[in-house]
């Protein structure tokens, strides 16, 4: 039988990745993207499923309750799987409160509209929210999250995803929703919008522009190829259980300051340059307020009981990675032009 899954947020980044994948993936499944359309949101993500017959696009804001009830009433969906969301922690910390509204109250209303169509008849349905690992706060040398970790979060963005989580599991306890919360490391891949670091370095480093490092660059990530965490999203929605938590990394730890050399180095090879060319254009500015230290995802429990790993080298993704905006270069100038030169001016302009 056929089953309608709403993925919101399918315009952005990761979104884009798991709408293609569950559009080609699962003919009988129909899915209906909502998204905005924000500056992060861009339909020429999604231009080779745009006319899958088992695809349709919504434009609308999660933060209208009454329209995502209707939206709800009208699709009659069997499935969420919830990626909507302001996304950057420099801008949260610029302006919280579109993080509170989406974030938060949008998840509230995704939830309401859920719990009201599925009125207690539970069976086939899912609400799958997607989150962050920076709900868990800041690691010192050691140690890594575990779904167990407290929460921690220090950012307007990361305070904002950790009260939707909160929220999600307070209606599995309260209401029995069908719930499922995966918490992913940093993602890197195609179709990321150009403000954060890893694309935003690659196309400054192609127009030779400097390289604005917070702080000294000590700060550590764990990256994952944006494709693995589609795959994993894949497996968790179909297998894993009911009202638990799933942490998902690639176990791959970098210190900004080396990945952001191993870019350069990559850089120079790919456009010609003499190597050590682009690591000239590294610039140490003034840190992000709060800026977390380290993040490291244990993502044991996702490999033992759902049999999930990263399937892509870093070393591999990241060259994949650089191709795909070097040869897409129609892609980037259209999401950089016009709102993106303002933001780009007042984020670096007093660093
Ligand atoms: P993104 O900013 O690229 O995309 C977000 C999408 O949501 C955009 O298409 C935007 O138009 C849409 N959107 C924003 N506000 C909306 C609203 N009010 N109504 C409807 N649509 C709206 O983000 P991303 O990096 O793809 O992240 C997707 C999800 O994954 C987020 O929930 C994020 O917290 C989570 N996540 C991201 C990462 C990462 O490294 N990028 C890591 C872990 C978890
Ligand atoms: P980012 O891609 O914004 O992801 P997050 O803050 O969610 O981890 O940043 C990744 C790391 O790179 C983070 O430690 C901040 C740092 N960074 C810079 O040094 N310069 C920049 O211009 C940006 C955008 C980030």
């Amino acid at each position: 039988m056929q089953k309608t899954i709403l993925i919101t947020g399918g315009a952005g980044f990761i979104g884009s990745h798991v709408v293609r994948l569950f559009v080609n993936n699962y003919p009988d499944y129909k899915i209906v993207n909502l998204d905005k359309l924000t500056y992060a949101g861009n339909l020429a993500n999604l231009t080779d499923v745009e006319h899958a017959p088992n695809y349709e696009f919504v434009k609308g804001d999660i933060v209208d309750a009454d329209f995502i009830q209707e939206l709800f009433q009208k699709y009659r969906f069997d499935g969420v799987i919830h990626l909507a969301a302001e996304s950057h922690v420099d801008r949260s910390i610029e302006g919280p409160m579109d993080f509170i509204m989406t974030n938060i109250v949008g998840t509230g209303n995704l939830l309401n509209a859920a719990r009201e169509l599925w009125n207690g008849n539970y069976d086939g349905k899912l609400f799958y929210h997607i989150s962050t690992d920076e709900v868990y706060g800041s690691l010192g040398e050691t140690g890594m999250f575990v779904e167990t970790t407290p929460y921690d979060p220090r950012s307007p963005y990361s305070a904002s995803k950790a009260s939707s989580d909160h929220l999600v599991r307070a209606y599995f306890h309260t209401y029995n929703l069908p719930v499922v919360i995966s918490n992913c490391s940093n993602n890197y891949g195609s179709h990321q919008f150009p403000e954060k670091l890893i694309p935003l370095f690659i196309n400054n480093i192609k127009n030779n522009k400097p390289l604005p490092v917070y702080g000294k660059g000590e700060n550590i990530r764990d990256w994952l190829w944006v494709n693995d965490h589609a795959r994993a999203i894949d497996v968790i929605y179909h297998s894993g259980e009911i009202g638990e938590t799933y942490n998902i990394g690639g176990h791959n730890e970098w210190k900004n300051i080396d990945l952001i050399k191993e870019i350069c180095k990559v850089m120079d090879e790919k456009l010609g340059r003499e190597p050590g060319t682009s690591e000239q254009l590294i610039t140490y500015v003034t840190d992000r307020a709060g800026h977390d230290m380290r993040y490291a995802i244990d993502a044991t429990k996702l490999k033992q009981e759902l049999g999930w790993e990263p399937s892509l080298q870093f070393e591999e993704g990241i060259r994949n990675t650089i191709d795909w905006y070097l040869n897409n270069e129609d892609w980037l100038t259209n999401v950089t032009s016009g709102a993106y030169q303002h933001y780009y001016e007042k984020q670096y302009a007093d660093r």
